[in-house]
């Protein structure tokens, strides 16, 4: 059989909308990026924008679960984009923030915040309206569930909670004073927040493809990704 090649998802695939979702560590940055770049579409990390508002809220000490104070923070949150060749830069308050809500401590803020009616529905039309056009790979945890049930093809991407746990010890700065435990234990903390909460829950779409992606790195998860999606082009065309 021939090898699927780029060109055989670019051609047919000027516009689709892809998402990818699944639980933290997985891969799903690196894997959208690539997908992203081979097919010249646009990347959507919505985590970011989560991110963004545990940042807001720790700066600014917010008591989250107090629903008046949360909701009138978030009327006064001032987050604006720009694209760059990594996606884009997220600006608060026009500061780059980009870099500073990689922390452990926002990981884990993201987390409890996302929970939260009041943060999932502000930030849903920012999602889609950062989405609207498609050309576009957008990773998170409810993007094929909630915020674009419509899209053309949608992903799962999990892998085991160690090798997960160990991918994300790998990307610390040097010299960091986190370890593989307290990673692995944010880690397994966050899957069951992000899982089991009432609001948007991760899950797989049903109509989702699920990729397992212990055992194969990223260039090997987008290859799989790629056949999808001429797979899926194929037939409709039919
Ligand atoms: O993908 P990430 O690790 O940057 O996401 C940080 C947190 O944000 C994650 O633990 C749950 C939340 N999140 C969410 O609830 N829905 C999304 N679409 C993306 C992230």
């Amino acid at each position: 059989m021939r090898p699927v090649s780029i060109d055989d998802s670019r051609s047919a695939a000027t516009s689709l909308l892809i998402t990818i979702d699944g639980p933290a560590g997985a891969g799903k940055t690196t894997v959208s990026r690539l997908l992203a770049e081979q097919l010249q579409y646009r990347y959507l990390d919505t985590g970011a924008l989560y991110r963004s508002v545990a940042y807001s809220i720790l700066i600014n000490n917010i008591d989250f679960e107090d629903d008046a104070a949360l909701t009138a923070h978030l009327k006064e949150f001032d987050l604006t984009h720009r694209a760059d060749k990594n996606g884009f830069r997220l600006l608060w308050k026009d500061r780059d923030i980009t870099d500073q809500i990689r922390t452990p401590e926002i990981s884990m803020m993201a987390s409890a915040v996302s929970a939260k009616p009041a943060v999932r529905n502000f930030l849903l039309g920012m999602q889609r309206e950062m989405g609207n056009g498609k050309a576009l790979v957008c990773e998170g945890r409810d993007m094929g569930t909630v915020i674009f049930p419509e899209a053309d093809i949608k992903f799962f991407l999990d892998a085991d909670p160690h090798v997960r746990a160990c991918r994300r010890y790998k990307e610390m700065p040097p010299k960091t004073a986190v370890t593989l435990k307290d990673i692995s234990r944010d880690m397994l903390q966050r899957d069951q927040n992000d899982s089991r909460r009432a609001l948007a829950p991760l899950k797989p779409a049903g109509d989702a493809i699920r990729i397992d992606c212990t055992h194969i790195d990223p260039q090997a998860v987008v290859g799989q990704m790629m056949a999808c999606i001429v797979s899926m082009l194929k037939n409709r065309s039919r």
